[in-house]
């Protein structure tokens, strides 16, 4: 007999069924709760409720284990590239070469914004946040394509993931370029993925810019590493907002805005300007743990902790080995690295993140990779979104195929003021 789950209230007793996935984990499916009993259930944050069944990304954070489709993040960060991963993330399964020559092929092709778009760009303050920019440009992509954005129809929904991986770099680059007055540099078909971004982002016409395979390599961990992890705030709201059929630009739009909070992938800049400021300041790493455990102060060691992970963070494992040798590499020494790895030192050692279960994340170290490779700080978190944009496109594509999706619609528990007349409000005003 299937397992269920009992709940009693006052004297009367119901029956929910356990929904139980691939890797054992277990749900109580309360779908029914409030049609049989009335009630709903309470979960601030979202804590202990799992929005929906998902087969694409696996992470037991008790164990430190992330997996793409069942391939452990280790194997894929060592042998495949960010489309490839891309490819198995979006359609389920590894392409065969033939499937990614064309997919890769079909990525090149997309690559071009059209002209007009480049106007938006003028309408921006020079210091504007890029993540801003990049958003406000996503969302303005649906308005070339209202032909061809219609979530329901597969054609439209091929097509549009397409050109969403193929142009966002580009429209990362043109943000960057614009940002220090330079002239945007066009996509090239000849190069591949991760060097074509660094491309439009470092060459300047007036002189030749070679690509550093390295670099280009590191580039590509990176966006791997950070290419799905399953529901987290940014995939919910693409999730929550393609629930409502709103088209894909504006999903993906809004996951970009979740993103940028310094919680979520905003704290990859957050790291990285704490960094400089113990370094400025002069306060020892001792100092700012401190501060971090000093319940008066909101201020938190960035980079820190993470909402599943109650172990270390499987990328950030990869990440801090790819940063040693990213910089030996490169013949870079940065004096941040060495805070960190103090910082992390002292920190895994204290008895408050230790109680806590605080470990450092996937943004600990990637901040101190993207400025050896010239990212600036502040295209870092777009960076995290560039990576993350085939996790947030295959969620996005999962939902809209189910034959169960619903809009998403949470209840509340209601706390204000029973009903009052105006009358009566407006004598108390
Ligand atoms: N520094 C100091 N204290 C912390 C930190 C931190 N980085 N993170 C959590 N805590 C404390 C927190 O104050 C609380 O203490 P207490 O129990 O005494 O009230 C306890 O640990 C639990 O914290 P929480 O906020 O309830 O935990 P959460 O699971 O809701 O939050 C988190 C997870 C990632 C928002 C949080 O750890 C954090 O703010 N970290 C810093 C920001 C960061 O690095 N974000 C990137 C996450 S990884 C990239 C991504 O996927 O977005």
């Amino acid at each position: 007999m299937s397992e269920t789950a009992i709940i009693k209230i006052g004297d009367k007793s119901y029956e929910l069924p356990i929904v139980e996935g691939s890797e054992g984990e277990k749900a109580i499916d309360i779908t029914k709760l409030r049609a049989q009993t009335g009630y709903i259930t309470l979960d601030s944050g979202y804590l202990n409720t799992g929005a929906c069944t998902s087969a694409i990304t696996f992470l037991d954070g008790e164990k430190g284990i992330l997996r793409y489709r069942g391939i452990p993040i280790e194997q894929l960060a060592e042998n495949s590239t960010f489309t490839e991963v891309a490819y198995l993330l979006i359609y389920g399964k590894l392409p065969n070469d033939a499937e990614l020559v064309d997919w890769n092929n079909q990525l090149t092709r997309h690559t071009m914004v059209h002209e007009d778009l480049k106007r938006l760009f003028t309408g921006f303050p020079k210091d504007g946040h890029p993540m801003a920019i990049l958003s406000c440009l996503v969302a303005s992509l649906s308005t070339y394509y209202q032909d061809s954005y219609d979530p329901e129809n597969p054609e439209h929904r091929q097509i549009s993931m397409i050109r969403l991986i193929a142009k966002y770099p580009t429209l990362a680059a043109f943000a960057y370029k614009k940002s220090i007055g330079q002239p945007t540099i066009h996509p090239m078909n000849s190069l591949d993925y991760c060097s074509n971004f660094l491309n439009m982002m470092f060459a300047v016409p007036a002189e030749e810019y070679k690509i550093d395979p390295e670099i280009s390599k590191a580039l590509n961990l990176l966006l791997i590493l950070h290419a799905d992890h399953e529901q987290n705030c940014s995939t919910s709201t693409v999730r929550l907002v393609g629930s409502s059929l709103a088209n894909i630009y504006a999903a993906i739009s809004s996951g970009i805005c979740a993103l940028w909070g310094p919680r979520h992938g905003g704290a990859n800049q957050e790291v990285l300007e704490m960094l400089i400021s113990i370094q400025q300041s002069g306060l020892s790493v001792k100092q700012i743990v401190e501060k971090a455990k000093d319940k008066n102060s909101s201020f938190r060691l960035s980079g820190f902790g993470h909402r599943v992970y109650k172990n270390f963070d499987p990328r950030a494992k990869i990440i801090k080995k790819a940063c040693d040798n990213v910089l030996t590499r490169l013949g870079i020494q940065d004096p941040l690295l060495d805070i960190a790895k103090e910082l992390e030192e002292v920190a895994l050692k204290d008895q408050y993140f230790v109680d806590r279960k605080l470990y450092p994340n996937v943004d600990f170290y990637s901040g101190i990779i993207y400025r050896a490779l010239g990212i600036p700080t502040n295209m870092f978190t777009v960076m995290f979104g560039m990576g993350r944009l085939p996790g947030w496109i295959a969620q996005w594509k999962e939902m809209i195929e189910s034959p169960d999706m619903k809009i998403g619609r949470p209840r509340q528990i209601y706390t204000g003021p029973t009903e009052t007349s105006y009358a009566d409000a407006k004598k108390k005003a």
